[in-house]
């Protein structure tokens, strides 16, 4: 049964390699986004370690000279995805978007080189990629947290992975729509429409683009133009996890620049991430930072903090609340709180799993101390599979698969949890 899964998972994934990158999934997602590649590299390393080093170096070889990462490289022409390079127009060799995404790369390489079988040609890949890494950590500080919080904030839905969270229906609210050029979806065509965000929200993130790209993607100037800044617990606690794996590897390596900047980033954000604290949530929640306060929404952002290395008293706390979620569905760990009037079982951020969350959550709390609860979510990783393939993402309630299918990174979380877990039934 494990070999069989494993063995249909890299099927996925080798259909899916385009030789130096992968595609999440065939027609609706049809280039390299940018968390979807590091989290892959992931499953590769398990049977091609070269490989898994050529993905995340295809990601860097498009950094901008700012810095920044971007969420999505258009190696290639294909219509079938909207908004495409026209619509970004960020004058890019090989063009990308002009937005970034969870900066999980740092967590992925110390990973690799970790569990690497080739050491020599780890250290060599390890070391060509930490100074670029640890210049996109930078950015973020520098660009997206510019009164020194210790905390970044998105400023488009895209940048944070959960597109259409409940988390900001308020902030997005204020993003106008007057204005959008005309423009045809193309996401609704490959899937069912019922399972993506709505017409309204699309108008508002082509807002966010067509402001940034009237801006010339200048990153001195977008965080303070844009109507939506929010500070994610979920999106910080990635970062925060990549720049204290950095410093651990770039001290393996010598680098101890590096290390040392990475570190004193990764401890003030842990500092500043208990300010996100929520006790009516019992979890970490979103910061509006145009309003200046915390937003009541009982999202998977507040528990996938947990992936940061935070206090273990916290740590708890969200393993007690993910028992509490358990009470209302029947896999863990729904996107939001099944309870909460918002809740959508299937449509996209509001209410379904997604395996590479489930991971990163379930890692946390592994090394916080919380096995049985990070044993009983791999567990239910393992049986959403079993009953419903490798979607992108599925119902908590009934495991419908949802969004698109044959998933590049569901496929590398079945083949990292199956080869690195022993599941306790
Ligand atoms: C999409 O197109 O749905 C993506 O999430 C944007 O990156």
């Amino acid at each position: 049964m494990t070999q069989k899964m494993i063995d249909q998972a890299k099927a996925v994934m080798r259909k899916n390699d385009r030789g130096t990158y992968t595609v999440p999934t065939h027609g609706l997602y049809p280039f390299q986004w940018n968390w979807d590649s590091a989290l892959s590299a992931l499953g590769f390393a398990h049977f091609d370690e070269p490989r898994a080093w050529t993905e995340i170096e295809t990601l860097l070889a498009h950094q901008w000279e700012d810095g920044m990462v971007p969420h999505i490289i258009f190696h290639q022409r294909d219509d079938g995805y909207f908004p495409g390079p026209d619509v970004w127009g960020t004058g890019r060799p090989v063009p990308t978007s002009g937005i970034t995404q969870p900066a999980v790369a740092g967590f992925a390489i110390r990973r690799i080189y970790d569990r690497a079988q080739n050491k020599v040609l780890a250290a060599e890949k390890a070391r060509a990629l930490l100074p670029k890494i640890h210049a996109w950590h930078q950015w973020f500080f520098a660009n997206r947290d510019p009164q020194g919080t210790g905390l970044v904030a998105i400023i488009h839905p895209w940048e944070s992975g959960r597109d259409n969270s409940v988390d900001w229906d308020a902030a997005f609210k204020r993003v106008p729509t007057e204005g959008v050029q005309p423009f045809t979806r193309r996401d609704t065509s490959h899937t069912n429409p019922a399972h993506r965000p709505t017409d309204e929200q699309y108008k508002r993130y082509i807002w966010l683009v067509e402001k940034f790209r009237s801006l010339g993607w200048d990153n001195s100037k977008l965080h303070d133009a844009s109507p939506f800044q929010i500070v994610d617990p979920g999106f910080n606690a990635i970062l925060i996890r990549s720049c204290a794996d950095l410093a651990i590897l770039a001290k393996s390596l010598g680098e101890v620049e590096i290390a040392a900047q990475s570190q004193a980033m990764a401890d003030k954000a842990i500092a500043a991430m208990e300010t996100l604290w929520s006790e009516k949530l019992g979890q970490y929640a979103c910061y509006d930072r145009t309003l200046g306060a915390l937003v009541d929404s009982p999202s998977i952002g507040g528990i996938l903090a947990t992936f940061a290395p935070i206090p273990t008293t916290q740590a708890k706390a969200i393993s007690d609340r993910i028992e509490v979620l358990a009470a209302s569905c029947n896999y863990l760990v729904p996107s939001h709180d099944p309870t909460a009037p918002e809740f959508d079982a299937l449509r996209y951020w509001r209410g379904p799993i997604w395996l590479i969350v489930n991971y990163m959550i379930a890692d946390g709390l592994e090394i916080a101390g919380q096995s049985a609860m990070a044993n009983r979510i791999n567990r239910d990783c393992l049986s959403l599979i079993d009953q419903s393939g490798f979607a992108e993402y599925y119902g908590p309630i009934n495991a419908e698969p949802c969004g698109g299918d044959a998933f590049t990174w569901t496929a590398a979380m079945v083949i990292e949890i199956l080869s690195t877990h022993e599941i306790a039934a």
